[in-house]
């Protein structure tokens, strides 16, 4: 059984890619930070006859992230896929953001990434053998009001993402991200302030020049899941480098 290890694995988006892999027979790493929300998810998978692995770590630490590497593969087996889906927004505009938001969305979303990567494709070179993806975002392309942050943060993962799949292509190794856009999770309904939030991020908010949604409806995370194990899969073979926007055309396919 080939093995995959999710980040942010308890959160909307990486549980449902969890639950994706675990359907097409792979063992899964269920990597975040150690709340709840993570042993319930392993409970639920592994009731449902799932080989699943709850690990607790903070991405943006380094020593974590090694540990948890290291007891996924002792543990489930060398690890064939790695799906970066951990990430934090904090809201807010560039003249109002505290220091140490804009550090600690760079440590999580940018640092996060670099840490779960290296750990993961020092072993996948070896091996010659492995498949990449990032979650990043939409707004990693788009200027967005308030997300200045996220926004960088994501620009660098997406980059970082997408340095490691030149680097490893000698190793038949292929690294791609997924830019979702608004997606239907609590990172997406934290934000929604009342009960027109919803219609208005689809009909779109001119004075924030954002356009909405020409497809008409927020994303299930089944729709990023499904982009995410598209670029995993053998049909994606020849596919590295690239990145998926999966955003219902809110960004113009820009
Ligand atoms: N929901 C959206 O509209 C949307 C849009 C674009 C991109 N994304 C991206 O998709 C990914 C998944 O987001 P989501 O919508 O599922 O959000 P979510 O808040 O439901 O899940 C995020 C998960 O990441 C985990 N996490 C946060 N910091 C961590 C850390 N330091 N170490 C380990 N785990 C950590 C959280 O505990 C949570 O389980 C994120 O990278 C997010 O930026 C989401």
């Amino acid at each position: 059984m080939s093995v995959a290890l999710v980040t942010g694995a308890a959160g909307g988006i990486g549980s449902e890619i969890a639950r994706a892999l675990v359907e097409s027979e792979k063992a899964v790493a269920l990597v975040d930070r150690g709340i709840p929300a993570l042993w319930d998810l392993a409970e639920k998978l592994d009731a449902a006859g799932g080989r699943v692995l709850a690990v607790a770590a903070d991405v943006a630490v380094p020593e974590e992230v090694a540990a948890a590497v290291a007891r996924t593969e002792a543990v489930l087996g060398p690890v064939d896929a790695l799906v970066n889906a951990a990430g934090i927004l904090q809201h807010g505009r560039i003249e109002e953001m505290a220091e140490l938001d804009w550090a600690t969305t760079l440590a999580v979303n940018a640092g996060g990434v670099f840490h779960v990567c290296q750990a993961v494709a020092r072993r996948m070179q070896s091996r010659r053998r492995g498949a990449i993806v990032t979650v990043s975002s939409n707004a990693a392309t788009t200027p967005r009001i308030g997300m200045s942050a996220y926004a960088a943060s994501k620009a660098a993962a997406s980059m970082l993402t997408r340095c490691l799949g030149l680097e490893l292509a000698e190793y038949g190794i292929r690294c791609n991200v997924v830019a979702p856009g608004s997606t239907a999770t609590p990172m997406l309904t934290a934000l929604f302030d009342g009960s027109d939030a919803e219609r208005a991020t689809i009909d779109g908010v001119p004075q924030d020049f954002r356009i909405g949604i020409p497809l008409g409806r927020i994303a299930r995370p089944s729709d990023i899941a499904d982009a995410v194990l598209f670029l995993l899969s053998d049909e994606a073979r020849h596919i590295t480098m690239q990145q998926l926007t999966v955003d219902g055309g809110a960004t113009l396919g820009a």
